[in-house]
């Protein structure tokens, strides 16, 4: 699609992935809506990079339902849900804490279905529409420490194609993106050891470059799902 006056909503779009999807989307003349919990950032990033922030947890049904009826009265339509927000818990099973493993799936698979579900009757009503999922590689293959990260990345993936099968037939396009490690505060908000920066490492941009391709293909054929490794890490 054009994304020239697209309306595109982006989960967790105050820093890192998100954000740096924004502003490409926005400089290719999208309307971009983005929402995190906290608020203050939130607002700083809209203000800084002229984006719509509209604050809210995915976690929460009614903060879903309220970022929804902000987006109908102000466009009355959506073109396009990303959905970004997410963060990871790295823990062996024997140390897993039960409801970080609860918040993490409430956020990263409940969430992410909270937010479809609301577009879904918008994109029917229009008959068009685009959702791209943001998984991981942790998506595609399970390592030590990864029961709780891996294990909402793979519901993520089996989502995204049930959604593909049910939405194909409204000319619903549905994505996924399996970035790998990417350099951004995620690893800090999931209770990791941030690594000194490395300019061989994904960088934001590089993701905020396949979703805006994904986005800007032609209507007639979407990718069913992206992976997306650093070159040559060093
Ligand atoms: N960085 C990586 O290495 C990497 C690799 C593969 C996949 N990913 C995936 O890419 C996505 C974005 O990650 P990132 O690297 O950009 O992380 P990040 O820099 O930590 O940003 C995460 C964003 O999500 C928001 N968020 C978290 N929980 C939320 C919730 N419950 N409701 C609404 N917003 C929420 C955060 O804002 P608030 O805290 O204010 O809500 C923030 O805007 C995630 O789904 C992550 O799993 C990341």
């Amino acid at each position: 699609m054009k994304l020239s006056s697209k309306i595109i909503l982006i989960t967790g779009g105050s820093q890192g992935i998100g954000l740096d999807t924004a502003t490409l989307l926005k400089s290719r003349g999208a309307e971009v809506i983005i929402s995190a919990r906290n608020k203050e950032r939130l607002n700083s990033a809209g203000e800084e990079h002229g984006l719509v922030p509209i604050a809210g947890d995915v976690a929460s049904e009614s903060d879903v339902k309220q970022i929804y009826s902000f987006i109908l009265e102000r466009y009355g339509k959506l073109d396009a849900l990303v959905n970004n927000a997410g963060f990871g818990c790295f823990d062996l099973l024997e140390d897993i804490d039960v409801t970080e493993f609860r918040d993490v799936f409430a956020t990263n698979v409940t969430g992410a279905m909270m937010m479809a579900h609301e577009a879904v009757p918008i994109f029917k009503k229009q008959n068009s529409g685009n959702i791209i999922n943001i998984s991981s590689t942790a998506g595609t293959k399970g390592f030590a420490g990864g029961t709780a990260y891996c294990g909402t990345k793979f519901a993520l993936k089996a989502m995204t194609q049930c959604w593909q099968a049910e939405l194909r037939k409204y000319n619903v396009r549905v994505t996924l993106i399996n970035p790998s490690e990417v350099q951004t505060n995620f690893a800090a908000n999931s209770g990791r050891e941030a690594r000194p920066f490395n300019p061989t490492k994904l960088q934001g941009t590089d993701i905020a470059h396949a979703i805006c391709a994904v986005l800007e293909m032609e209507d007639r054929g979407f990718i069913t799902e992206l992976t997306v490794f650093a070159t040559n890490p060093q």
